[in-house]
């Protein structure tokens, strides 16, 4: 498939878009004097240092993962730039594109970031050529999208990464105790009558090997940190997959 041919480019996904625009412009109301404390709270940050370690823990991930310099790379769901900050303090050189739904989160990283490009952008896709990317990455993204939302991002992740590029991103899942509080949170919200301030989605590991497999990656290699993938310990699992690069 070409980037011209995704007819489904043009189809937003309208519930995360509505949500998140909603609670980022909540939090700046709610704290007109720190912007960034408020926009690090509206995307799961209690505090800047916690927002500091975060994105140091994102780095050190991405570079297990394969992440070097040199690279040109792109963040789904950048939000304010906790990874994108974490990049620029570690000193790591590349092309960085950050993509997400709310304005004012880009904002943010612009000007936190100078030099990282970034794109609104509120489809199921990565703007970006055919093959032009080494590493598309992603922090509690598929969290708060729906399995098939989800597959539309892998299959155009693969289009957009060229051979031997990879795909990480993070996801919550039931059989990981640590996860159970997103649970339990979403069947208070649902017993109260309320719907939460946003969808929090759970993925099985076999339903990402089957959308790895039928975008056309390889096998999913699934971390969390504490199973000696010299990472620090990330709240969420990480799914990894790579593009086959055929000529090899
Ligand atoms: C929990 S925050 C994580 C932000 C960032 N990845 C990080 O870890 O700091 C989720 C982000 O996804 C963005 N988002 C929501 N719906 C999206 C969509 N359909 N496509 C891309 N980004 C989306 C939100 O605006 C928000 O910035």
């Amino acid at each position: 498939m070409r980037f011209s041919d995704l007819s489904f480019r043009r189809r937003h996904i309208s519930h995360s878009v509505k949500d998140y625009r909603r609670v980022v412009r909540r939090m700046l109301r709610r704290m007109p004097n720190d912007r960034a404390l408020a926009l690090a709270q509206s995307i799961g940050s209690e505090t800047m240092e916690g927002f500091v370690a975060q994105g140091d823990g994102h780095v050190a991930a991405l570079r297990h993962h394969g992440l070097t310099d040199g690279m040109t790379v792109y963040d789904v769901g950048c939000g304010c730039g906790r990874t994108a900050q974490a990049l620029r303090r570690s000193g790591w050189q590349g092309q960085y594109v950050g993509a997400d739904v709310v304005r004012e989160l880009l904002d943010e990283l612009k000007r936190q970031c100078p030099g990282y490009e970034t794109v609104l952008n509120t489809t199921p896709t990565i703007v970006a050529p055919d093959a032009s990317i080494d590493l598309v990455f992603h922090w509690s993204l598929f969290t708060h999208l729906y399995p098939a939302e989800c597959y539309l991002y892998i299959a155009d992740s693969y289009r957009a990464l060229k051979p031997g590029g990879k795909l990480v991103f993070s996801f919550l899942e039931m059989a990981d105790p640590a996860h159970n509080r997103v649970w339990q949170n979403n069947l208070d919200h649902l017993r109260r009558g309320d719907a939460g301030q946003q969808l929090d989605n759970f993925l099985h590991r076999d339903w990402i090997a089957r959308f790895a497999r039928d975008a056309g990656f390889s096998l999913p290699q699934f971390t969390d940190g504490s199973d000696g993938s010299n990472h620090p310990q990330l709240w969420q699992a990480l799914a990894v997959m790579e593009k086959p690069d055929v000529t090899r």
